[in-house]
């Protein structure tokens, strides 16, 4: 989107979109009669500007002119201060339970309406489409027609019948979404327990949350998000319902059973850049904690408009917060900015109407369309040099080089992890389908990325080797007490790797999530244990009896990867997984050494800041080992 605008408080900022509101025609035909079957919505007016909402002779809600009027929109627009609506029918239309030819006339009677609307919006009015989801390829050559026809994207119900969002058939329908460059917006609608919640305006209090929340979850633990393509644009209404405040829950779940983890190939919260709320939450502190739980780029403003249960002045929750100004502009506008920004010529903001402000164009990038994504906003380039923060003031010189080192190698030690979990789900996975060698396969590839990562990690401390020791004690006395010992992911990777040390969590406990999480991955099997239990499985090595001793088992182990080595012409792909953990084993000591070498050039033997003996401490790590029994197994070779 290049268009800048003012947003109402007057300061110049981005446009505010609305991506979650709602309308009605003015009339429509009578469906009971068009498809002789009952209980049809219908809509009586009541008096001028009002009308009521029917299910067949059942009242369902009140509704006043702004549903169908886009003066009367674009004029509380202006009052609100909101440039773009983006609107969709309500679930009550959906119709996923009637015979497919009904459910496809009425979705495009209500399509061509909403188009009809927007064309008498002054290009402020823009809106989502609805599909007869019930039917999967009505569904898909019915948002096509919709894309092709104006349609920014689809609002679909959360559930179809029994059938969650992860039904194969509706992940499909979300893949054509992505094909399309279509947004999705996810409504809740027919709550379950509704025998339980007849009163008080539960089901909308209660039922829409968790109905929200579970499709969520269907999502993340189907691995459906592992299969759908990045691009897939997907939001969930009402601040996601129950979803963010839960995800703990749901993740504590996921690292202590199993059974948890579906088929999801990460825990949930790693699929929280996957999808956006709106942030019709309505309290402040929820409001809050919904930005820091989803993150500034994945919530956007949505309203609720112009229900009777929306925000009363829209825009107003996000206005009045205490987010940061830049915040507050990602959520009013910047983040649906994105949200939309595929079909960019669309969902462009138009020219200042009525009493809105001024336009100030901005350049996109030469050779991108405005809104498209950009080699700096995937990979968010402008957040990336703003993390660097230097203690010394004024800034020494080499205080930039010793953060940005440090820093690239998190990223790298990011990368590990993220390899070395993928490899222990190839490993387990190898062993539960010996016949298979595609898993070993893969978990020797990626173990070859683990070990040239590691060995330009070893050849990175020479940059640092730079900078002289006077330089760097001219801001170490401002590291205290940082050490190195506080990397959360080095000792993770240790831990993965199969070597806990329960003592090195008190370096955590001043940071609880690395404490917390640290702790899990000491309660997890190890990729070490890992690999021993696949052989198991093969049954290349017996399972451990109660009466044997720690020593004894070591030697089984030992033993099982011998026999392996003996046995190539069977084994090449196992042996080859063997090698790769051996070097990477091999590369991480070489890590120790050159980051005992870097000490000693730059401090002597002094003490570290973290309180240990400094070089003489380390010097004692560099016998550990990941994978003892694999260079145990190389002494028996040669006996
Ligand atoms: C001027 C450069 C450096 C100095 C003087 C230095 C010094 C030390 C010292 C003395 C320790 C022992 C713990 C303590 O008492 O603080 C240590 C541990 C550690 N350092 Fe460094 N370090 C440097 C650079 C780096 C770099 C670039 C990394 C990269 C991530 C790093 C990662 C670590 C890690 C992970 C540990 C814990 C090792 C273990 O527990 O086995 N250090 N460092």
């Amino acid at each position: 989107m290049q268009a800048l605008r003012h947003d109402s408080s007057g300061q110049v900022g981005m446009p505010v979109i609305d991506i979650h509101n709602h309308f009605f025609p003015e009339s429509w035909p009578d469906l009971s009669a068009r498809y002789g079957t009952p209980d049809w919505p219908s809509i009586k007016h009541t008096e001028a500007g009002k009308a009521e909402i029917m299910v067949g002779d059942r009242f369902f809600r009140h509704i006043y002119s702004a549903c169908w009027d886009p003066e009367v929109r674009l004029q509380e627009m202006d009052r609100d201060g909101v440039d773009l609506q983006v609107m969709s029918a309500t679930p009550v239309l959906f119709a996923y339970e009637r015979p497919i030819e009904h459910a496809l006339d009425c979705a495009r009677l209500f399509n061509d309406a909403a188009l009809e609307l927007c064309s008498r919006g002054k290009g402020r009015l823009k809106s989502l489409c609805q599909v007869p989801l019930q039917d999967i390829d009505a569904a898909c050559k019915e948002l096509s027609r919709c894309v092709r026809a104006g349609h920014l994207g689809v609002q679909i119900g959360n559930h179809v019948a029994n059938k969650n969002l992860d039904d194969p058939g509706i992940v499909t329908f979300l893949h054509h979404c992505a094909d399309e460059g279509a947004a999705v917006l996810v409504h809740p609608w027919e709550m379950f327990g509704q025998e339980r919640m007849a009163k008080y305006m539960m089901p909308w209090t209660v039922g829409m949350p968790a109905e929200t929340q579970l499709s969520v979850v269907a999502l993340i633990l189907s691995g459906a998000f592992d299969r759908l393509p990045r691009t897939l644009r997907i939001c969930f209404a009402h601040g996601g319902g129950s979803f963010a405040f839960l995800l703990g829950r749901l993740e504590n779940a996921w690292h202590h059973h199993p059974v948890a983890h579906g088929e999801s190939q990460h825990p949930p919260s790693y699929y929280l850049n996957r999808f956006y709320t709106d942030s019709a939450v309505f309290d402040q502190r929820t409001l809050q904690f919904l930005v820091e739980t989803m993150g500034a780029d994945r919530v956007m403003l949505g309203s609720d408009y112009p229900f009777p249960l929306g925000e009363e002045r829209v825009g107003s929750l996000v206005r009045r917060s205490n987010l940061s100004k830049d915040l507050k502009a990602k959520l009013l506008g910047g983040n649906a900015v994105r949200f939309l920004a595929r079909r960019s010529e669309d969902a462009q903001v138009p020219e200042a109407a009525g009493n809105r402000a001024g336009v100030i164009a901005t350049s996109p990038p030469s050779g991108s369309e405005p809104g498209q994504l950009t080699y700096s906003s995937y990979l968010k380039v402008p957040e990336l040099l703003e993390l660097q923060s230097p203690q010394s003031l004024p800034p020494h010189h080499d205080e930039m080089l010793f953060i940005l080192v440090h820093q690239t190698y998190e990223l790298w030690f990011k990368e590990l992890l993220h390899d070395l979990d993928a490899v222990v789900g190839n490993l387990q996975k190898a062993g539960q389908a010996p016949q298979s060698r595609d898993e070993v396969y893969e978990a020797a590839r990626l173990l070859r990325r683990c070990t040239e990562i590691t060995r330009v990690l070893v050849e990175q401390f020479t940059i640092l080797e730079t900078m002289l020791p006077t330089h760097f004690l001219a801001f170490r006395g401002l590291l205290e007490p940082a050490s190195g010992f506080q990397s959360e992911q080095f000792r993770e990777i240790e831990f993965l790797c199969g070597l806990k040390d329960e003592k090195m969590l008190r370096y955590h406990r001043p940071t609880p999530e690395a404490y917390a999480s640290l702790k899990r991955r000491l309660e997890e099997p190890s990729l070490r244990d890992v690999f021993f239990g696949a052989l198991q499985a093969m049954g290349k090595l017996a399972p451990g009896k109660a009466t044997e001793t720690e020593r004894d088992r070591f030697e089984a182990r030992a033993r099982a990867v011998h026999a392996l080595y003996k046995d190539e012409q069977h084994h090449r792909d196992w042996i080859d997984v063997c090698e790769r953990l051996t070097e990477f084993d091999e590369l991480v000591v070489s890590w120790r050494l050159r980051h005992i070498q870097l000490v000693e050039r730059i401090i002597g033997i002094r003490m570290g800041t973290g309180g240990s003996t400094g070089a003489s401490y380390l010097k004692l790590t560099l016998d550990k080992k990941f994978f003892p029994e694999l260079w145990e197994a190389r002494t028996l070779l040669t006996e």
